[in-house]
């Protein structure tokens, strides 16, 4: 497969020459030779530059963007050009407008106004990517290809007509008959039932809350719908572009669930996405490196690669916030320790019209007397000093499951909290962890946790008897298996799987796996905070539960207070040669810290080295040797008990130190 050049850890930038002049092309090609660029994207947004009328290719534009880059050895990944249809397309096909909840149309002006399960925008779509594959496939500079741009980002879901159509072919495969379908959805309640698929809509805003099996397959068609349009490109580039690789930009950041990426994978040859630091989050940081470690595992662990971040500000959050000095090295070079190989960011030149002119780019409105292009020349040394950490893989002995289905049908509403949210508990203890300088492979409910001395099961609301087989299977085996309030409560069909029968409680394998049988939920309001005791000894908020305890599982801490006062809140059962962990409430930082520590020195995950604290620590490792990744987050400088060669500087270390807010490598021995 082609590819770019494999020297150095590879960087690279969204390309849009058609915003400027083109006497500006030969230059921005040199500047990107100063900064050490690999690659360029082009043609994300081009669609109505490059078929100006239907059927009507004026390519001879980007002919010369990709033989100038080519000559100035910056390979190309480029893009099918489908993310946004022009503005001739909508007009003649209001159509593929995508429509909103409340029925309201989302009129073109922007940008991917295309409804999910439109044929027609496919079409549009495929003719054009045809086209560039058949223009553009012998062309030297291509080495990838970039199918679209963040799908679902802004158009999905969609509830038209043509999704509402698509919606019941998709439910007449899953379920064949109305009988399965109304079996699946519960619709004995409320007077539901169905007796013709033609009756059945998307979750269209109604006079209550819709069924939320409906929901959630409303979600699941809409993830599938768009996977189909990527393979609709995808399948023709393997004709008319064989042999070049195929990729989309996913978006593993916290803010974006609209697709099952799990299920997305096997469509492209490498695992892409895209990462921009949230401001007002509570730690940024930590937020970005879990968003890595989930990248990392839809890769299944290969190198993956980050598509576009920033070099500074974006222009799409309500405040945003500059990158200080060092935070460009700091953000970038954790992407690298926790697995990319390939460093993109938005934009190469910051654009002077449009919506986002405000939003930072490779080469500022500052132009290179900036602390901006200082800050990129600077990551370009460091990438080049990387490269033999290319191809190598993150080393975790810990797993923490993540499943988007969950995810959603935890966001349904009429639950006991509505403040239970998906990826909180989550990022509570992958954010511990991450204090603790142990790394953590995020990995979907049915990847293998062979190997893992630790499997962490934040609030998997729903899940199959597969998953609760596996982690059983897993404690047996030996691991230390931690499952959190709300989990194992509903089915594939978001059913409870209680069984007012055997009388289990609301979860009933996770009573059996842990010892512990939910009797009642007794989550706590918005602000409330009760005291725990014991190994959790501090705050906790959010929830709590009346729990009954089996005679052969140890209580570790209870609550003290509030409305479950003196209920078990954290237990533990041996199993096997591992044992089952439940936490039945979510404690503050300090329990977080407590609980995992106690766990990993259970299962003898010991940190990537001894350090203070503050520095963030990952190690890479290939048959080859391995370096420890070491971002000191803090203003004064850190040590860490590693030795042999720091890249970054050239020098041997015996014992590293980290100066205020620095990034080291070490390649160790
Ligand atoms: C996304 C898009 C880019 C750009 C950036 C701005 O990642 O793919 O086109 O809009 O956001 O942050
Ligand atoms: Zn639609």
């Amino acid at each position: 497969m082609r590819s770019w050049p494999s020297t150095a850890v590879a960087l690279g930038a969204d390309y849009n020459p058609e915003q400027w002049p083109e006497d500006v092309w030969a230059q921005d090609v040199a500047r990107m030779q100063e900064a050490g660029l690999s690659f360029a994207t082009v043609g994300v947004f081009s669609w109505s530059l490059l078929e100006p009328a239907p059927g009507v290719y004026t390519f001879d534009w980007l002919d010369r963007v990709l033989d100038l880059l080519h000559d100035g050895g910056i390979a190309v990944d480029l893009a099918t050009a489908t993310a946004s249809p022009p503005p001739w397309f909508s007009h003649a096909h209001p159509e593929t407008l995508p429509v909103d909840h409340d029925g309201r149309t989302r009129w073109p002006g922007s940008r991917q106004s295309w409804c999910p399960s439109s044929p027609v925008f496919t079409a549009a779509a495929t003719r054009l990517t045809e086209q560039m594959a058949r223009r553009y496939h012998d062309h030297p500079a291509l080495a990838l290809w970039h199918v679209s741009n963040e799908y679902g980002c802004h158009n999905a879901p969609c509830y038209c007509d043509t999704c509402a159509a698509g919606f019941r072919a998709w439910l007449g495969k899953t379920y064949g008959d109305t009988d399965a379908l109304n079996d699946a959805w519960g619709t004995a309640f409320w007077s539901q039932r169905y007796t013709d698929l033609a009756q059945v809509q998307p979750p269209r805003r109604s006079t209550a809350d819709s069924n939320p099996t409906q929901v959630l397959d409303y979600r699941r068609y809409t993830s599938d719908a768009l996977l189909a349009q990527l393979q609709a490109e995808v399948s023709v580039l393997r004709v008319h572009s064989p042999g070049v690789g195929v990729t989309t930009n996913f978006m593993t950041m916290d803010s974006f669930r609209h697709l099952d990426y799990t299920r997305w994978t096997s469509s492209v040859d490498v695992v892409s996405t895209d990462h921009y630091v949230i401001g007002a989050l509570a730690d940024p940081q930590a937020e970005l490196s879990f968003a890595a470690d989930l990248t990392r595992g839809l890769a299944g662990g290969t190198p993956w690669l980050l598509m576009e971040h920033s070099s500074s500000a974006v222009n799409w959050q309500p405040v945003n916030r500059a990158k200080t000095p060092g935070q460009l090295l700091r953000h970038s070079l954790t992407h690298v320790a926790r697995g990319a190989d390939t460093l993109g960011f938005f934009q190469w030149r910051q654009s002077r019209a449009g919506s986002e002119k405000f939003h930072s780019a490779l080469l500022p409105h500052a132009g290179t007397r900036s602390k901006i292009w200082h800050d990129v020349l600077e990551l370009g040394r460091a990438t080049r000093a990387l490269g033999e950490v290319l191809g190598s893989r993150v080393e975790a002995e810990v797993a923490l499951l993540w499943d988007y289905e969950a995810g959603w049908a935890l966001q349904a509403p009429s639950h006991p909290s509505a403040e239970v949210t998906y990826g909180e508990v989550a990022h509570d203890l992958h954010a511990a962890l991450r204090r603790a300088g142990v790394t953590v492979d995020i990995v979907g409910p049915h990847a293998s946790l062979e190997g893992y001395r630790v499997v962490l099961v934040p609030t998997l609301y729903l899940t199959d008897t597969e998953t609760l087989g596996a982690l059983a299977t897993a404690a047996d085996a030996g691991a230390q298996v931690l499952l959190t309030y709300f989990t194992g409560v509903v089915d594939a069909s978001d059913h409870l799987r209680a069984d007012p029968v055997t009388g289990d409680g609301w979860s009933p394998e996770v009573a059996t796996l842990t010892g512990t049988r939910t009797l009642e939920h007794a989550p706590l309001l918005t602000d409330e905070q009760i005291t725990l005791d014991g190994l959790l000894a501090g705050a906790a908020t959010r929830w709590t539960e009346w729990v009954d305890v089996s005679e052969s599982t140890e209580v570790l801490a209870r609550t003290v207070d509030g409305p479950t006062a003196g209920a078990a809140a954290l237990t533990r059962r041996s199993t096997g040669s591992g044992a089952a962990w439940y936490l039945a409430t979510r404690p503050a930082a300090a329990g977080f810290d407590a609980l995992l520590a106690r766990i990993c020195a259970d299962a003898a995950v010991r940190p990537v080295a001894v350090a203070s604290p503050g520095v963030e620590l990952v190690r890479r490792r290939s048959d080859r040797g391995s370096w420890v990744f070491a971002v000191n987050h803090t203003d004064a400088s850190v040590q860490v008990a590693v030795s042999g060669r720091e890249l970054l500087t050239d020098t041997v270390v015996d014992g590293l130190t980290v100066g205020a807010g620095a990034v080291a490598v070490v390649r160790e021995g």
